[in-house]
């Protein structure tokens, strides 16, 4: 998608343009927002710096646009989807390419991410013609007192504009996440995504206006968190906000007032590990759940509570790993890649020198040249210790040693995050009851936390969803 042709139709000299009432826009602001390389940290990007009078006019073509949508035939809206999905895959080295340069993404992690994101547009054109085709049929005299006098029918109606705000982790995914369901079920988007992975977003839309989708369905504004954040957030054209990221999420839902909101804002996703557990099993899925794409996923293993009779084997095993982690460019497809930013890099630091301080075991010398902080396991971390409970978002890994069961699940559930969480025995019996004990929205038993595959609920309350995804090789094994 780099070639000329649409780089033409969707760059104003080097800036990116956003994109309202179907059409590429330069903003009237003349100002522009920088996108900085992690890897390199220099300038990489461009993007328009919207106005918020620009935001009014997006709020009203995707209110117009919105009303005629929700009269689109089902079956029409998931024809247009199926449409973006394919066009999305068979643009997934340029989107690719953005997700290396904006967020560091390793290559192969980078296409997997827009493949991934077809693939769930599509899942969810198909599902959504489903769900949204039925509705319910009530009688009357199913209540006290009433004869069988009237009917009730009642079926799925939009919500109106959607305000969907996904994070730099995920740019592509997390944001087709928000789209393609509001889109399946009769609503607008208007997008606003992370300054990290604004580009990527901005190809991604390029995607549906190839697609076709009518005129304002979609947008994608731009700009500074300053000038159109709270704007956007507190509009009173949007009906729901969908929102992924941390703390910002706290203060958007005291100011977005009486509308639907959908939050998930971060996780210490736990990972306790029984004394009969599977120790090289163990081990591969800390690596895998804890230091992919450097831990700066939301379902990222972010405190591993071990019972302390396994503990030195456990980490013996993980250290061994941790030295076999390559470290470098996202280009070179390396498992360690540079964190987003420098504030990300310095607030990691920060939780390091903490736990130095206050005497927990490196199990690696610390390194870090630039945003490039090289994996660091932490043992012996103890509850006063800052990245006991805060999430670090990079490739540093608290372990803590517990002596009981119960210690690990109270350790997880004081926690202020509810995410993913995962528990690691050959007893199914314990791992289920362990399981439901940990008030996290997600526990996979023998495996790290993950998201995917992405149909799989991903929330927290009111529904819990425990995934037994070695369940059958645990009956083998025996
Ligand atoms: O960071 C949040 C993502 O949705 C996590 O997805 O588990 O597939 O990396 P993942």
């Amino acid at each position: 998608m780099a070639a000329t042709g649409v780089l033409a139709e969707i760059l104003d000299g080097d800036v990116y343009k956003y994109y309202a009432d179907g059409e590429w826009k330069k903003s009237t602001s003349g100002k522009s927002v920088a996108i900085i390389n992690p890897t390199t940290r220099k300038p990489q990007y461009k993007v328009q710096a919207c106005s918020q009078e620009e935001v009014n006019k997006v709020m009203d073509s995707a209110k117009a646009a919105q009303k005629s949508w929700a009269k689109t035939p089902l079956w029409k809206r998931a024809e247009l989807l199926h449409k973006a999905a394919a066009i999305l895959k068979e643009h997934k080295a340029a989107i690719a390419e953005c997700l290396v340069k904006e967020i560091a993404k390793p290559a192969k992690d980078a296409v997997t991410e827009v493949v991934r994101s077809g693939d769930l547009v599509s899942y969810c054109a198909e599902e959504g013609v489903r769900i949204l085709g039925e509705g319910k049929f009530l009688v009357s005299d199913s209540f006290p007192g009433n004869e069988r006098t009237k009917y009730c029918l009642t079926s799925k109606i939009p919500l109106g504009v959607i305000l969907a705000i996904p994070p730099f982790n995920y740019p592509v995914n997390l944001a087709v996440s928000k789209i393609a369901p509001a889109l399946i079920a009769g609503n607008s988007i208007v997008l606003k995504p992370p300054t990290q992975g604004a580009v990527a977003a901005l190809h991604m839309v390029y995607c549906f206006h190839l697609a076709g989708f009518p005129k304002g369905l979609i947008s994608c504004v731009t700009g500074k968190g300053s000038e159109i954040g709270d704007f956007l957030t507190m509009h009173p054209g949007v009906n729901c906000i969908s929102f992924t990221g941390g703390d910002t999420g706290i203060a958007i839902s005291k100011k977005a007032g009486m509308i639907p909101l959908q939050m998930e804002l971060g996780g210490k996703d736990a990972c306790i590990v029984l004394e009969d557990a599977d120790l090289d099993l163990v081990a591969a899925n800390i690596i895998k759940g804890g230091f992919s794409y450097s831990g700066q996923r939301c379902t990222a293993v972010k405190v591993v509570l071990v019972i302390e009779s396994v503990a030195d084997t456990l980490v013996e095993k993980v250290k061994a790993k941790v030295a076999k982690l390559s470290v470098g460019p996202p280009e070179d497809d390396c498992d360690i890649t540079p964190v987003v930013s420098e504030s990300s890099a310095n607030f990691i630091e920060g939780l390091v020198n903490d736990a130095k301080q206050k005497g927990a075991t490196f199990c690696q010398e610390y390194k870090r040249e630039g945003n490039l902080i090289w994996p660091l396991l932490l043992d012996n971390v103890r509850p006063d210790m800052r990245i006991a409970w805060e999430e670090p978002f990079g490739p540093v890994l608290p372990v803590i040693r517990i002596n009981s069961v119960e210690e690990g699940i109270h350790h997880c559930n004081a926690s202020n995050f509810g995410l993913q969480g995962c528990v690691f025995t050959k007893d199914i019996n314990k791992a289920m009851m362990i399981s439901d004990a940990m008030e996290s929205g997600t526990v996979q038993i023998n495996s790290a936390p993950a998201r995917g595959p992405d149909h799989f609920p991903f929330q927290v309350k009111p529904t819990k969803s425990i995934q037994l995804v070695r369940l059958i090789d645990i009956m083998v094994d025996g």
